[in-house]
């Protein structure tokens, strides 16, 4: 009789104990999800900031910002009369330094707005090879400066997908401006359209001839303001966020974005998937 007292006794103070921790362990998660709706108004608050912020560099920044490299562009080209080699050196370096800071600029104000919520998507009937062989064309006088040619391997695909235009037009800009940085002078740039039937998708490959991605390094490609231990081989601007804007963008479409070393070519292999529906 006296063992079951006993048995009785240990149970009241193992439950008195554990009833006591929960009520502590209550009392904790209560200050805790009041703290958290505390940081969740601040953090909400932040970004309300932030997108003040990010506003008034659009407007406030971008244009006058755009003034200063059209009036540089104006006098470099002697329009309004005839400089000297120095002046002509110096409204060059400030055109450029305004070129570099308007394509910082552009970036941070793409991945912004690609990194609010989720991406609002204005899906319509579009052919990707159409839409890439006008950017081919876009971009070529850029290629030509560094004498790379860029070349259309694959067959034009008649086949329309749905997808948004000018989301994917940045991320083909930015793949394709990528492959003409990183490229030696005087390379090649090969681009090819192909289908994966089995997984219904239409993929985009773009094939240069650079220094390839380093050892290791490849986790880092898509990083936000992410640069590797590669340099634009013709001084160009870099600002580590283009792949970053446009994994999302892809990623948006439910298709996949990659990038690694070429077995065909001496350089990376950068591209896409996009499913044939996007729902
Ligand atoms: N075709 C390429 N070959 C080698 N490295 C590349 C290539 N494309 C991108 N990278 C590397 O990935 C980084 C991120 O690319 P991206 O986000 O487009 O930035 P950015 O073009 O401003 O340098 C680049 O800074 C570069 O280090
Ligand atoms: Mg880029």
């Amino acid at each position: 009789m006296a063992d079951i007292d006993n048995r009785y006794i240990i149970d009241y103070f193992e439950l008195k104990a554990k009833l006591e921790d929960e009520k502590i362990e209550g009392g904790l998660l209560k200050n805790l999800v009041i703290e958290y709706s505390k940081q969740e108004r601040k953090l909400a608050e932040l970004v309300k900031q932030k997108n003040y912020i990010l506003g008034m560099a659009a407007h406030d920044i971008r244009n006058p910002l755009a003034s200063i490299k059209g009036f540089a562009d104006l006098l470099k080209d002697n329009s309004v009369g005839e400089l000297n080699t120095t002046q002509k050196e110096f409204i060059s370096i400030i055109s450029n330094a305004a070129s570099d800071l308007l394509v910082l600029l552009n970036d941070l104000l793409d991945f912004a707005s690609v990194s609010q919520g989720s991406i609002e998507l204005d899906l319509k009937e579009n052919s990707l090879s159409e839409l890439l062989l006008e950017r081919i064309r876009l971009i070529g006088p850029l290629a030509e400066k560094k004498d790379i040619k860029i070349v259309f391997t694959g067959i034009f695909d008649e086949r329309t997908i749905f997808f948004d235009r000018k989301k994917i037009v940045q991320v083909i800009d930015n793949l394709l401006s990528n492959a003409v940085k990183y490229s030696f002078i005087g390379t090649k740039v090969s681009v090819e359209i192909y289908h994966k039937i089995n997984e219904e998708s239409v993929c985009l490959d773009i094939y240069d001839s650079g220094p390839g991605i380093p050892e290791g390094e490849e986790k880092k490609l898509f990083g936000e303001f992410k640069k590797l231990n590669v340099s634009p081989t013709g001084g160009e601007t870099s600002t580590g966020l283009g792949l970053a804007i446009s994994k999302k963008i892809v990623e948006a479409h439910k298709g996949k974005i990659y990038g690694k070393n070429s077995d065909k070519t001496s350089g990376a292999v950068f591209g896409f998937c996009l499913p044939y529906e996007v729902n």
